[in-house]
């Protein structure tokens, strides 16, 4: 007999704490807010909570430069978002409403003011010199390779004082720990510990495929389909900066200490083609529990192209290897944005009706779209460093609308990035309790996977993937439920099969519940959920 983990039927949500609740007027959302705002997802029905970086931070990249990530000796919470007594509280509340609370760790790479890097840059014989990446200049002088930043620019930089250049996959100011040194990789399994024995219920791990290199560092070959416009990063492919054979075992080790504390769960974040991207569950799934799957952030909106990567993705899971979806996240357009309020509904109802775990973007609960920032309000280096080129990730991070008192209930300071235009009428309160809101779709949503075990661990398979409908079973012990899914705006007949003939519509995204002859008859932008007669 085995026993189906915790967060097999889980729905994860993310939380960018800058932008959740802010509770000390600073404009700055921060771990009281959090708190205070646990009911909202308890009702809502998830989970398990994903916070982005809270540890002490300069914020050259908003907490994914972490200065401080916590060992034997010192610790802390960036003052900002609190303290660590504010996080002990935060985490024994969420335990208390009989959630999970998930910390974003950010292993690739360190701030620039860490001390690990303060020492290493400090000289050549540093004993810390090793914990980071650091080569001589090419002949002529110039950087070693022409690996590429992500952020744009080369991935080098120079330290006249040592007379060397050192990484950064990222910023300048986020150095690249040299995962190849074996006192830096113990350092960095103290920080999980740490962690784990706190009481983190696991982690969601940044940019995992980029945390070892090719050990000669070669030059990554030219893009062909590199086109302006695209960003700097695409001009080269990061064929021997990224994704090196070596980086399973870490995840590995990782995995293993994971499993050490019993029920944590370890997300990687990962954009790879799938192929690639499957190598991450690890051999006999000894990796990360969930190497995040990020396809749905890019797919073509079109029944067939999304029955397409569906079939791929289940078909390339490895034996065991539990799958998951995502429609967004602090990095990427928001789903609202993307396919338009209308299908944002029909989209919430994929994203929580496909098998395996689904991750919720802060705000998505209440249709929230990207935000136009004013260019004196930028702040994200992404947008700052290419400016125009629509890649900042400004317009994807702001403020959580709650209420209709000042700034939204968001904060009584000034917000660090504006609201949604749309707040006085988009917010959590107002949406409530309108039962025709998106945040009352995600809710019932939410308390159907919770009565139906075929929605949150069942087998999957497709029905109908013609002109804009999307249908598929979803079945566990028994009696399968049907999803049909409407992406496009006109009328659709689905001839249904014989098993959902006469069943009912358990739930309709346009709040049409009804029951259903041999055709099912959905109207432009509806997604339903039927249940057979005999269940
Ligand atoms: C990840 C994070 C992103 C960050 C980058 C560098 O992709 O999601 O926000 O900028 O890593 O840490
Ligand atoms: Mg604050």
């Amino acid at each position: 007999m085995t026993t189906t983990p915790w967060w097999h039927g889980a729905v994860i949500y993310q939380v960018y704490p800058r932008s959740f609740q802010d509770s000390d007027g600073d404009g700055v959302g921060d771990l009281p807010g959090i708190e205070q705002r646990l009911d909202h997802l308890a009702d809502l029905g998830i989970d398990a909570i994903w916070i982005s970086p809270i540890f002490p931070s300069p914020m050259a990249d908003f907490g994914y430069d972490v200065a401080d990530y916590c060992g034997a000796d010192y610790c802390g919470i960036d003052p900002l978002f609190g303290s660590l007594g504010d996080f002990d509280r935060l985490l024994h509340a969420v335990h208390k409403r009989g959630m999970r609370l998930l910390l974003d760790f950010v292993p690739n790479h360190s701030s620039d003011r860490h001390p690990w890097f303060v020492d290493s840059r400090s000289s050549r014989a540093s004993p810390k010199r090793d914990w980071y990446i650091w080569r001589d200049p090419a002949p002529d002088g110039g950087p070693p390779n022409n690996w590429i930043s992500d952020f744009g620019g080369s991935a080098w930089a120079w330290d006249a004082a040592t007379g060397q250049y050192y990484y950064h996959a990222f910023l300048k100011e986020q150095p690249d720990l040299n995962w190849r040194n074996p006192a830096l990789r113990a350092a960095m399994l103290d920080v999980l510990r740490f962690w784990l024995d706190r009481g983190v219920d696991g982690f969601r791990i940044d940019v995992l495929w980029h945390m070892v290199k090719a050990a000669d560092f070669p030059d990554n070959p030219p893009n062909p389909d590199y086109r302006d416009g695209m960003g700097e990063m695409h001009s080269v492919l990061q064929v021997h900066s990224t994704d090196q054979p070596e980086v399973h075992a870490i995840a590995a080790e990782m995995r293993a200490l994971a499993d050490r504390y019993g029920d944590r769960l370890l997300i990687g974040e990962i954009y790879l083609p799938l192929e690639r991207l499957m190598h991450y569950y690890g051999v006999e799934s000894a990796g990360v529990h969930l190497p995040f799957n990020f396809q749905l952030i890019e797919a073509p909106w079109n029944a067939r192209a999304l029955a397409r990567l569906i079939a791929d993705y289940e078909a390339a899971l490895p034996a065991g290897g539990w799958p998951n979806w995502v429609l967004g996240n602090h990095d990427r357009p928001r789903i609202a944005t993307r396919v338009g309020e209308a299908q944002a509904r029909v989209a919430a109802m994929l994203l929580l009706t496909l098998r395996g775990t689904p991750t919720v973007y802060y705000g998505d609960e209440v249709g929230l779209a990207d935000v136009a920032i004013p260019a004196d309000c930028l702040v994200d280096p992404r947008e700052l460093r290419e400016p125009g080129l629509g890649l900042g990730r400004d317009p994807v991070r702001t403020p959580m609308p709650w209420d209709r008192t000042p700034n939204a209930g968001f904060t009584s300071g000034t917000p660090w990035l504006p609201l949604n235009a749309d707040w006085p009428t988009r917010n959590v309160a107002l949406q409530r309790d309108d039962p025709a809101s998106m945040l009352s779709l995600h809710r019932r949503l939410l308390a159907l996977r919770r009565a139906h075990p075929a929605l949150a661990i069942g087998d999957f398979a497709l029905v109908a993937a013609e002109d804009d409908v999307l249908a598929y079973a979803r079945r566990h012990d028994g009696t399968p439920l049907l999803v049909a899914l409407n992406l496009g705006g006109s009328p659709h007949d689905l001839p249904l099969p014989q098993w959902a003939r006469g069943g009912r519509v358990l739930l309709s995204t346009l709040g049409q519940e009804r029951s259903v002859a041999d055709t099912l008859s959905l109207a432009g932008d509806e997604g339903v959920i039927i249940q057979p007669s005999e269940s």
